[in-house]
């Protein structure tokens, strides 16, 4: 889909295509649905007062060929109060615009916003970007009528310029969200971890420097806890280094995902029902992807690195057993007592290496980590687990501003011996009490005092059918903006 920021005439509103205007809670429409009501003789203000539409946030309204304007479909977008109206709600009006006549037949939609910010109307395009996500690269035989129609949006302002040049970090932002819900849509038979690497190697073409490492040189680095989950899968295990330099001789930052390209549990397997989902087990690590993208895009002035930990967990003859004890980079040995917690073993190494190899000012991990995270929080809040007060707030300020939900959650050390094993240094389960807590203990034994925060992204990473347009069934991306902002609020000074 397109994007095309035009100059808005107030005297001759749109008359071909559909045309999305807003109407507020309480009474009133916005400046571009009162000039689409005078060109139509108050066709507008009739169909709002007809029936039950009120304004409501997500309520919407669509008139046919009204008169005066034979060739458009009209949408009245409901928006809420006039007084919330601003950049959040203008994301909103474009991602509600998009989903109201996406499949109408109409080939452009028009968002005509007279009198708004610059701001606004970037958002709105935004919006409309986002909300037009589909992963249909394997639907060969979709009748062309079900397939979305709109090709092109128009954004109708005073100062199309103005509104370009703001949305341009949008644009940057856009396309990794995007790259991130590819990785994370595509089934596991597709993205194993060589393909994951490949295509995270490709992105040297934006500018970013992306080493990867193979199982032998693992190895030599004595990453028994990675290299145990990936051993039962065909899958060569592969850790993707990813580094943009954009910072200067600053000390660099860092974000470590887990990327479980598919995890059946191993051993230890899980039920058949929904074994399915755990193709999205390397959200985290898509995240980071999409993350580094967005980075390297928009020319970050940061030093950033990214690390992804990729396996398959499968079970075979030489996958590793409950009871097994590895040694991890960091020279812990851990007791496997259950070889579905492996995404920990994953990050364990992950983040040990990062640590050793970056001495970062921070380390940030995603993951989707533990079911018990749904269980605290449900399908909209992230779980965010840190050492450190500053980084939790700064996090906390960005997933606000971006509109991702996460709460804080404790790490008590009362119950470190939930994870105490008899036979080695720790052991990879503590429980049902506190699942997600106990993960994120268990991670914190592989972080060397520096400040780190662990974000569980089990709730997140996908979205079941939904009912916020920014976000369609699938995939969500989740993290990408709110780290992308964390940085440009906190490290680009
Ligand atoms: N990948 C799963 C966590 C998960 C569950 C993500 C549901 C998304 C939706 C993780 O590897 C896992 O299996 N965790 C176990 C840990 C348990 C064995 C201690 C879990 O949550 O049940
Ligand atoms: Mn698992
Ligand atoms: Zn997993």
């Amino acid at each position: 889909m397109r994007i095309e920021f035009v100059q808005v005439d107030r005297t001759a509103p749109p008359a071909e295509g559909a045309v999305a205007v807003i109407a507020f809670e309480g009474g009133g429409l916005s400046t571009a649905a009162e000039d689409l009501d005078k060109a139509t003789s108050g066709v507008l203000s009739r169909a709002v007062a007809s029936g039950r539409f009120a304004g409501a946030r997500g309520q919407s309204l669509e008139l046919l060929a009204p008169a005066g304007l034979e060739n458009a479909r009209v949408a009245i977008i409901g928006l809420g109060a006039r007084a919330e109206f601003g950049p959040e709600a203008a994301e909103l009006f474009g991602a509600y615009a998009y989903q109201a006549v996406k499949v109408s037949g109409a080939a452009t939609l028009t968002l005509p916003m007279p009198g708004s910010s610059a701001e606004e109307a970037a958002r709105a395009a935004f919006g409309s970007r986002l909300a037009s996500y589909r992963f249909d690269r394997y639907r060969t035989t979709e009748k062309a009528d079900k397939k979305p129609s709109v090709a092109t949006v128009l954004i109708a302002v005073d100062d199309p310029d103005a509104a370009a040049a703001a949305y341009a970090p949008l644009a940057a932002l856009g396309d990794g969200i995007f790259f991130t819900r590819d990785l994370v849509s595509e089934p596991a038979n597709i993205l194993h971890p060589e393909e994951f690497a490949r295509r995270v190697k490709a992105l040297e073409s934006l500018g970013l420097e992306v080493e990867i490492l193979g199982e032998a040189e693992m190895a030599k680095l004595g990453m028994g806890s990675l290299l145990g989950v990936g051993q039962g899968s065909v899958r060569e295990s592969q850790l993707a280094v990813i580094q943009w330099k954009g910072g200067g001789d600053a000390q660099p930052i860092a974000f470590v995902g887990k990327g479980v390209c598919f995890d059946t549990g191993g051993i230890s397997i899980k039920p058949a029902d929904g074994m399915e989902d755990m193709k999205w087990d390397m959200g985290g690590a898509g995240a980071v992807a999409g993350l580094m993208h967005v980075l390297a895009s928009r020319k970050a002035r940061a030093n950033v690195v990214g690390i992804l930990g990729l396996v398959e967990n499968m079970p075979d003859g030489n996958a590793q057993r409950p009871g097994d004890i590895v040694t991890s980079m960091s020279g812990q040995t851990i007791e496997v007592i259950n070889t579905d917690a492996e995404g920990r073993l994953v990050l364990a190494d992950a983040l040990w290496y990062c640590q050793e190899r970056f001495k970062p000012q921070f380390m940030v991990d995603l993951a989707t980590l533990t079911g018990a995270i749904i269980i605290a929080l449900g399908n909209d809040y992230a779980g965010l687990f840190s050492n450190n007060d500053a980084l939790s707030d700064n996090l906390l300020k960005a997933a606000k501003a971006e509109g991702e939900p996460l709460w804080r959650m404790p790490i008590p050390a009362a119950y470190e011996k939930q994870i105490d094993s008899m036979a080695a240094d720790v052991k990879n389960t503590g429980g049902r009490p506190g699942g997600s807590i106990t993960a994120a203990l268990f991670l914190q034994r592989f972080v060397n005092g520096l400040p780190w925060a662990h974000l569980d992204i089990a709730s997140t990473a996908w979205k079941k059918p939904s009912s916020v347009p920014i976000l369609p069934e699938g995939a969500t991306g989740y993290g990408v903006r709110l780290l992308n902002r964390m940085v440009a609020d906190a490290y680009e000074g």
